[in-house]
């Protein structure tokens, strides 16, 4: 299989072992793609009916089907790992996120990388800005969502609660909305959204998943929310100069 980046790729997980929860879904299939090609052995973990959706990687990776949130398949999974990267998809009304993000946090590895994805929606500190359709397109999506018992945003808004009151080496990465495309290269972040760097709110996918590989080996980047952007939007050429 061809690495996602076809120049000479720094082998910065060569000995160290990754674990992927929800490593079927899109953004977990990009993220095992990008700690493959920097040379990390890699656990994925995803829904039982899911595996076979990573055969094209079977001989390469060790894959734990189960529910992300039950906490013996995470204890499993997370075992003498050196970096856990968690999709936080809050799926249902029964705990999803913040039973995954508990267990990952309870089963790692002292020292452990965490790096865990969400949206913009997440506030760490209460001073991102919003514009007035976000949030009421966010509003509306949690109630309608909550009500369908598709999904549970407020589940994901107590998981990273969570995490973020842990004296883990966390990081929880908030992205924007998302495009598929090739690579345009590491996204810029911000701690806080209103920020015009990320005014673009646009980000190819597999660079939100590299920003979750890389996370792993940026120091700087424990115990941040960094809010990402695509490196070539608008927005982030004409602001881009380093975390706001
Ligand atoms: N989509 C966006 O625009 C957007 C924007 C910002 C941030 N994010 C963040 O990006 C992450 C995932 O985004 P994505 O759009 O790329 O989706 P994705 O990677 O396809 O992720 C969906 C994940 O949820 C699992 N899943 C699906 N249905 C489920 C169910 N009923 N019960 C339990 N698990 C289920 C999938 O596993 P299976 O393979 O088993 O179905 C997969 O691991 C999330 O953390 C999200 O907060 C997304």
């Amino acid at each position: 299989m061809e690495p996602l980046n076809p120049v000479a790729i720094p082998q910065t997980g060569a000995g160290r072992r990754m674990c992927v929860v929800g490593a079927s879904g899109k953004l977990g299939r990009y993220m095992v793609r990008h700690a493959l090609d920097r040379g990390y052995e890699v656990v994925g973990v995803c829904r039982e009916q899911s595996v076979p959706k990573l055969d094209d990687f079977a001989d390469r990776i060790t894959v734990i089907g189960g529910a992300t949130n039950d906490r013996a398949v995470i204890a499993r999974a997370v075992e003498s790992c050196d970096a856990v990267l968690t999709v936080l998809v809050p799926w249902g009304v029964r705990d999803y996120s913040s039973g995954t993000a508990q267990a990952v946090m309870d089963y790692a590895k002292p020292g452990a990388r965490l790096v865990f994805s969400c949206g913009w929606h997440i506030t760490r500190d209460g001073e991102d800005k919003y514009s007035k359709r976000f949030k009421a397109m966010v509003a509306v999506a949690a109630k309608v969502m909550r009500f369908l018992r598709v999904v549970d945003i407020d589940d994901q808004v107590e998981a990273c609660r969570r995490i973020f009151a842990s004296d883990t080496r966390w990081t929880v990465v908030r992205g924007s909305d998302l495009e598929e495309g090739p690579s345009e290269g590491l996204p810029v972040w911000s701690r806080h959204v209103g920020d015009p760097v990320l005014a673009s709110n646009l980000t190819r996918r597999t660079d939100f998943a590299l920003f979750m590989v890389e996370a792993v080996t940026d120091d700087a980047l424990v115990r941040e929310a960094p809010a990402i952007v695509g490196r070539r939007t608008a927005s982030a050429l004409a602001h881009a100069d380093g975390p706001a």
